[in-house]
């Protein structure tokens, strides 16, 4: 029989890919998503996708009846949970808005599948949970602690479904992202904010297409490789298999399980060698200035990715040479 799972928002850019890589997989997904970061143009894009279309339900966070609706209609086997607010400096300025959006209604949905006995969750979480002061790369046992509230929440998370685990006999895989770049091969689901993004690469792609002026680099003086901060770079779509692999593993594990598991590249790229790399593909320079760092920013941020590929048997497949040409390519697609 088909398995059905549950996946819990961010359609508009990982759960749509993660949407893709299970139906593809042989899986059966139902999307719940209040559409505030999101358009049922992702719909319509996964539709040309897979040829057909998931089951979807629109839905306030706060719509508990909706919720109990769905859990009593399908028998879920399973929930990927990625509703989230995720822009960090919002966190910074409206922490409530974060703690309510993050945590609570999350504890309405760990409610609902206790009471229908799915026990099993691979949870977004971030690397926005490592102390920054951790010993690079950053192992999975590397000491916890958040500069942010959005990093908070996700922290948050992970004990409580810590607690599910240990008393309920939950199998919890947290699968810990790096820095998630790009979009999908079929170039229908992407990255693509409808406002003034926040995370480097869709905007170095608005300026390189011309929307946006200048990139802004959060300063040039740190002390590492060419004085910009360094990130873990994933391909969107490696990260969505490695929530299938992380999945299988749950289906194959008879007993309790809760583990945390880096899903990065443990390639280490600067600010300026990101945006060297898209000057190289579109064959030009881009305009930028340097302008003082975001407050919550942190230096050095790159992972061990060995307990994936020893766990999981994931790796990352895709370098990030091809996925900026792709972006690219797909970018000049749709203004063409
Ligand atoms: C942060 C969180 C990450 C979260 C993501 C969601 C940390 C360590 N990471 O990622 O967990 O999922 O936000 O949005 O808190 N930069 C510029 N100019 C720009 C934008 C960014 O120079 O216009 C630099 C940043 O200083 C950083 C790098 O580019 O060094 C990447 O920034 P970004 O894409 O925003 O992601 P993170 O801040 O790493």
């Amino acid at each position: 029989m088909q398995k059905i799972l549950l996946i819990t928002g961010w359609l508009w850019y990982i759960g749509s890919h993660a949407v893709v890589q299970f139906e593809q997989a042989g899986y059966k997904t139902v999307i719940l998503d209040s559409l505030i970061n999101s358009t049922r143009e992702v719909l319509v894009n996964i539709e040309k996708i897979l040829w057909y279309a998931p089951d979807f339900y629109e839905w306030d966070i706060w719509d508990e009846e909706l919720l109990k609706t769905v859990f009593w209609k399908y028998n879920f086997e399973w929930v990927i949970h990625f509703a989230w607010l995720k822009a960090v400096g919002e966190s910074c300025e409206f922490p409530s808005l974060y703690h309510r959006n993050n945590i609570s209604w999350s504890i309405v949905l760990f409610e609902q599948m206790e009471k229908y006995k799915i026990r099993n969750v691979v949870f977004s979480s971030s690397a926005t949970v490592y102390d920054s002061d951790n010993q690079l790369p950053f192992r999975e046992d590397a000491k916890l602690w958040t500069t942010n509230p959005y990093g908070t929440t996700k922290l948050v998370l992970e004990y409580l479904l810590k607690d599910y685990s240990d008393h309920k006999n939950w199998k919890v895989l947290l699968l810990r992202y790096f820095n998630p770049i790009w979009a999908h091969e079929s170039w229908y689901i992407w990255e693509n904010p409808q406002w003034i993004p926040n995370n480097l690469l869709p905007y170095v792609f608005k300026v390189a297409s011309g929307e946006l002026e200048s990139i802004n680099v959060f300063w040039d003086d740190y002390q590492t490789k060419d004085g910009s901060w360094i990130r873990d770079y994933v391909d969107v779509v490696d990260l969505a298999e490695a929530h299938v692999s992380a999945y299988k593993k749950i289906e194959t594990s008879e007993t309790q399980l809760y583990k945390a598991i880096n899903i990065g590249t443990s390639c280490w790229t600067s600010v300026f060698e990101l945006i060297q790399w898209v000057e190289e593909v579109i064959w030009r320079e881009l305009p930028k200035k340097i302008v003082w760092r975001r407050t919550w920013d942190i230096g050095e941020v790159y992972a061990n990715v060995d307990f994936a590929f020893e766990y999981l048997g994931w790796k990352a497949k895709r370098s990030i040479h091809e996925s900026l040409k792709n972006g690219w390519r797909f970018i000049n697609k749709k203004a063409s």
